[in-house]
């Protein structure tokens, strides 16, 4: 079994979504959403295939345009026995930093919401991991997934310090990410989840084509690669994560 903990397949990216979800049929998909619309487009997928579950978020690009209304439907589905968390949220100051304090507001009020409804968060940080470290300490949330972890080992461990998780993409196997493989190398199976963030960040060998979720068998192949264990511990390791972590009902 392998999880795909995180990915968009919202419709208008794929043409052959039913063959795409199909190859991973005897596996496990989480897709998250980032704004108003494509949370319903993750609500109708977990409603139409078995072994899709889904994430429902504002992501930090979508602030400034979110609603009130926005907030109200995730709030509104979380009881939904396929939402698994609330996601992808956080701050991204890569792309602009005029709304830092927005940002923090949205990431802040969903922060709020998991802890009310007891519910996992998708983290997605970029150029902003101090601040968003600070949040999540200051916050004292504990399911916590660091989506597409991109930082250094010591913050790696601030994290897990935290009870966090680090999610590992596809950029694993790409030739310039060796501080990657240090942190993987380094931290224990047991605090990573496997993703592939479809459709973007594709992994080796298929760099440069369109992502989907079965590829997260080439990032397993690359952590197993890199920490010396077998293939098949590590995804039956970085399953039960994922199972513990968004509390699937699912027994492996
Ligand atoms: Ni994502």
């Amino acid at each position: 079994m392998m999880i795909d903990t995180h990915c968009h397949l919202n419709f208008e990216d794929y043409n052959n979504l039913d063959d795409i979800i199909n190859r991973m049929k005897e596996n496990i998909i989480i897709v998250s959403g980032c704004d108003g619309r494509t949370n319903q487009d993750v609500l109708n997928l977990c409603n139409k295939y078995d072994n899709i579950y889904g994430c429902l978020g504002i992501h930090p690009e979508s602030v400034d345009t979110a609603t009130v209304q926005d907030l109200k439907f995730i709030e509104g589905n979380l009881n939904h026995p396929k939402i698994v968390a609330i996601g992808e949220i956080g701050l991204d100051y890569y792309w602009t930093k005029e709304n830092k304090a927005l940002q923090k507001e949205w990431f802040q009020s969903q922060i709020d919401l998991a802890k009310k409804y007891d519910k996992a968060i998708v983290v997605h940080s970029r150029d902003s991991i101090q601040d968003t470290y600070d949040m999540l300490k200051n916050s004292q949330v504990s399911k916590v997934d660091i989506h597409c972890f991109s930082s250094s080992l010591e913050m790696a461990e601030k994290f897990i310090k935290l009870g966090a998780k680090i999610g590992i993409g596809g950029v694993l196997t790409f030739k310039k990410s060796e501080k990657l493989k240090e942190v993987v190398k380094a931290i224990d199976l047991k605090h990573i989840l496997l993703e592939t963030d479809s459709p973007y960040l594709t992994p080796e060998p298929y760099r440069g084509q369109k992502n989907e979720p079965y590829n997260v068998y080439y990032v397993a192949q690359k952590i197993a690669e890199i920490k010396g264990e077998t293939l098949e511990n590590v995804l039956k390791e970085t399953s039960k994560n994922a199972v513990i972590q968004f509390d699937l009902p699912i027994v492996l």
